[in-house]
């Protein structure tokens, strides 16, 4: 897979998501400032993030830690464009996503975002090969093109012979290889990872970490994961911790560390 998509105006993209702006290229890919999150209302408000400044560029691989509630996955939710934030901003490539238009923002979703999450979300009665054609449905691909993207995709995550089998005859990680076969099929500039390996024995864990340090390093794909596990997050180059809905602490992994995963 090439890097056709990656986020230029090739293929108009940027302005079929953005019209009549040209965002910087130097921008960094995402950057929140002040971001707040308040779910409810009233007394039963609950403030999930209270100021979230994170800035990620284009081919990092960042692991998002953090005790459970401190709103990692209400953070991703938001890069993501499954959300959005009660205040705060939130510019991708430079584009405030705050100020598109909601189909602008499904638009960014399904050209530069891919997403994995800890339960694979697959269609159950639906084929491997059928599951990772998806995304491509909904950009209108036409069929031949759709059938062999995916077939590349699922050869990629070392799934060729699995095409035709649906989610039940498959090993969770199997299906969470299908799953990631979906979210790069569309050659997204970053997957969102909620919680990947979470379902998961540490060997099919590592296996996943492997496919994601492949996208990262050979094609480019920016990885945003979500762990609680040190051993998966040993494959990041960049730890944030996330604690009562702030980023604490926000590290730089050396080559050392890298040379010698825990
Ligand atoms: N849709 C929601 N409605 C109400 N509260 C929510 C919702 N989503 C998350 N929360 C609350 O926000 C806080 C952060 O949640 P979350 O982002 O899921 O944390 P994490 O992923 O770090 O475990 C938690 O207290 C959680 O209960
Ligand atoms: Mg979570």
């Amino acid at each position: 897979m090439g890097s056709r998509l990656r986020g230029n105006d090739s293929t108009g993209l940027t302005r079929a998501f953005l019209p009549g702006d040209c965002p910087m290229s130097e921008s960094p890919l995402i950057a929140l400032a002040g971001v707040t999150k308040i779910f409810g209302a009233g007394a039963a408000s609950m403030q999930a993030l209270r100021g979230v400044n994170l800035t990620i560029n284009a081919g990092e691989f960042v692991a998002i830690m953090g005790p459970s509630g401190s709103g990692k996955s209400t953070c991703m939710n938001i890069l993501g464009c499954l959300d959005t934030p009660s205040s705060g901003s939130y510019r991708f490539k430079g584009v405030d996503v705050g100020a598109l238009e909601r189909d602008q923002r499904a638009r960014l979703r399904r050209h530069y975002l891919g997403f994995v999450f800890q339960g694979y979300n697959l269609l159950s009665r639906t084929s491997a090969l059928e599951n990772v054609e998806l995304p491509l449905i909904y950009r209108g691909a036409p069929a031949n093109e759709r059938h062999a993207r995916a077939e590349r995709a699922l050869a990629a995550v070392g799934l060729g012979g699995w095409a035709d089998h649906t989610p039940s005859e498959l090993s969770g990680g199997q299906q969470q290889r299908v799953a990631i076969a979906r979210a790069i099929v569309t050659e997204p500039a970053v997957l969102l990872a909620d919680e990947p390996t979470g379902n998961l024995d540490s060997a099919r864990g590592r296996e996943i970490m492997e496919l994601l340090t492949t996208f990262n390093r050979d094609q480019g794909i920016t990885i945003v994961m979500v762990t609680h596990e040190p051993d998966m997050a040993a494959y990041a180059r960049r730890v944030v911790r996330f604690f009562d809905g702030v980023v604490a602490s926000d590290e730089q992994r050396t080559a050392q560390a890298l040379a010698e995963p825990a």
